[in-house]
């Protein structure tokens, strides 16, 4: 019998994206209709997703909803079946979905997805929309109260809760006043419910009234129940260990796919690795670096941050490039990293190309026509990035921590002989470590061409696609309708 979910997230590709949250929620509903499982999409209405789905059909409105009028409109776009949450006064502003222009985080963020999070327990109850769905899915803080609001005001069908854990490392925490204007009883403010170090937190909303609670790797469902990974949920989630998961992400095979990518010059297969040198060359040009065939090219995607380690990458790169290599980055995020990369692009023009900004196109084209794809992250819950690099024969170079230990083979001498390396690990947060891995890369892609090819070719063979997570994710889903029938 075919199973509805309702999955409820703050950003979905390719409507809005800041990061790998909107690819998960994007293509993980067509991989779990395989599934027999019917995914209804709930997303806050920012003008770049109202401006998608046009004068959709309105199947709920609300006169007062934290502030102003607000409807839900039901519309179809990119494959994806959307619940849109219509409120001008918490959505209608261009840019970041979460940051005000001065990159700071909206000073109502928490009304904003609190609203977001009350509305989907309304539709998921059933008392707004006329909607019958078995499960809701929360994905991160924006939506984790949706689990509160079900249980503080439970519908006569309340539906079964599970809370995906993307990034622990944003809780949603603020100031326990805002209870009420939330539309939460005073009692929530408790440390069975609510209540954190004194403030509210929206995950522990999610972990504490979820039936279950999933993340998005195994190894990082097993760090954050230790105090080093757990960044103060450790207690918390060790509680309720029965009850948590680590569910692999996948990638979209068909956006993510060298052969008919249209955004880059040359496409390819691992059957014509030789033609990655036309991307390779194009990449060069486009970053303004030297146009050296086989210069040892090291790629990097993704946000600047701590979590990243991308500092680390900063205080390592002088001592590669004095070696021959070169850097192609794009990334935007915290002011000084962006600083740091920037002035390194200047101090070594034609060796390091740095593009600070989000450029979904030159993503894909830095994935086809890098060596090496660097990922120095200190966490890293899954990490999709590393996982386009061994679809695009970039061999990843990554620290061996949640997601990343469990995507990439490192190609030690066993793994090597054995013939099924994909890339190389070293120990997270170790700058050593780093610039350790990244002359072993580079030795062997310098000295032994048969083996990197090796390499290139296992990561292109490596299934990545969404059919073994969804798979999970439907029997997860099943199990808990099964245990309330
Ligand atoms: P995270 O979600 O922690 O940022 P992931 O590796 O899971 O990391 O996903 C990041 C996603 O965002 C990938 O699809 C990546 O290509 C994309 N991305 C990150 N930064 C940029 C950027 N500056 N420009 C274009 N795409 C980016
Ligand atoms: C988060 C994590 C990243 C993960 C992504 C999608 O943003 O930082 O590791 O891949 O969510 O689940």
């Amino acid at each position: 019998m075919p199973l509805s979910l309702l999955s409820i997230a703050s950003e979905v590709f390719p409507l809005v994206k800041t990061g790998g949250l909107a690819d998960v929620a994007g293509a993980l509903p067509a991989a779990l209709a395989a599934e027999g499982v019917q995914v209804l999409t709930f997303i806050p209405g920012y003008p770049a997703v109202l401006s998608a789905v046009g004068e959709a059909a309105i199947v709920a409105e609300y006169p007062a909803l934290m502030g102003g009028a607000a409807v839900v409109r039901r519309a179809h776009a990119y494959g994806l079946d959307l619940l849109v949450l219509d409120a001008p006064h918490l959505f209608a502003r261009d840019g970041n979905p979460y940051l005000g222009p001065d990159g700071k985080d909206w000073p109502d963020n928490a009304l904003r997805f609190g609203a977001f999070s009350r509305v989907a327990a309304d539709l998921a109850g059933g008392r707004r929309g006329n909607l019958a769905v078995d499960v809701v899915q929360a994905h991160d803080w924006q939506a984790a109260l949706t689990g509160a609001y079900l249980h503080y005001d439970p519908p006569e069908r309340r539906p079964a809760v599970v809370t995906t854990i993307h990034n622990l490392a944003f809780q949603g925490i603020f100031p326990a006043y805002l209870l009420g204007p939330l539309g939460l009883p005073a009692d929530a403010f408790s440390v069975d419910a609510l209540e954190y170090y004194g403030s509210i937190s929206f995950l522990k909303a999610g972990v504490v009234f979820a039936d279950r609670i999933t993340t998005v790797s195994p190894s990082y469902a097993a760090e954050i129940m230790t105090p080093e990974g757990g960044m103060g949920f450790e207690g918390l989630l060790a509680g309720r260990s029965s009850d948590v998961s680590g569910i692999l992400n996948g990638i979209d095979p068909d956006i993510w796919d060298p052969a008919r990518d249209p955004h880059l010059a040359v496409p390819y297969s691992a059957a014509d690795l030789a033609m990655r040198a036309g991307n390779k060359r194009a990449l060069q040009s486009d970053l303004g670096l030297d146009p050296v065939p086989n210069a040892f090219l090291i790629g990097s995607v993704g946000r600047l941050t701590e979590q990243k380690g991308m500092d680390m990458l900063a205080a390592v790169l002088p001592n590669l490039i004095a070696r021959g290599a070169q850097l192609a980055l794009l990334g935007s995020g915290d002011l000084l990293l962006e600083k740091a990369f920037g002035a390194l692009a200047d101090h070594y023009p034609g060796r390091v190309g740095a593009r600070i900004g989000y450029d979904e196109s030159l993503a894909h084209r830095i994935e086809a026509g890098c060596d090496a794809f660097v990922m120095p992250s200190r966490f890293e819950p899954c990490g999709l990035t590393q996982m386009y690099a061994l679809r695009y024969g970039a061999v990843p170079i990554v620290s061996r921590v949640g997601g990343l230990a469990d995507t990439v083979i490192d190609a030690n001498p066993y793994a090597l002989e054995q013939g099924v390396a994909t890339g190389f690990q070293f120990a997270a947060g170790s700058q050593g470590a780093l610039a350790g891995a990244l002359e072993r890369a580079m030795s062997l892609h310098a000295e032994e061409p048969e083996n990197w090819a090796q390499l290139q070719r296992n990561g292109m063979a490596t299934d990545s696609s969404w059919s073994v997570a969804a798979k999970q994710y439907a029997n997860l889903f099943r199990a808990l309708v099964a245990k309330r029938a």
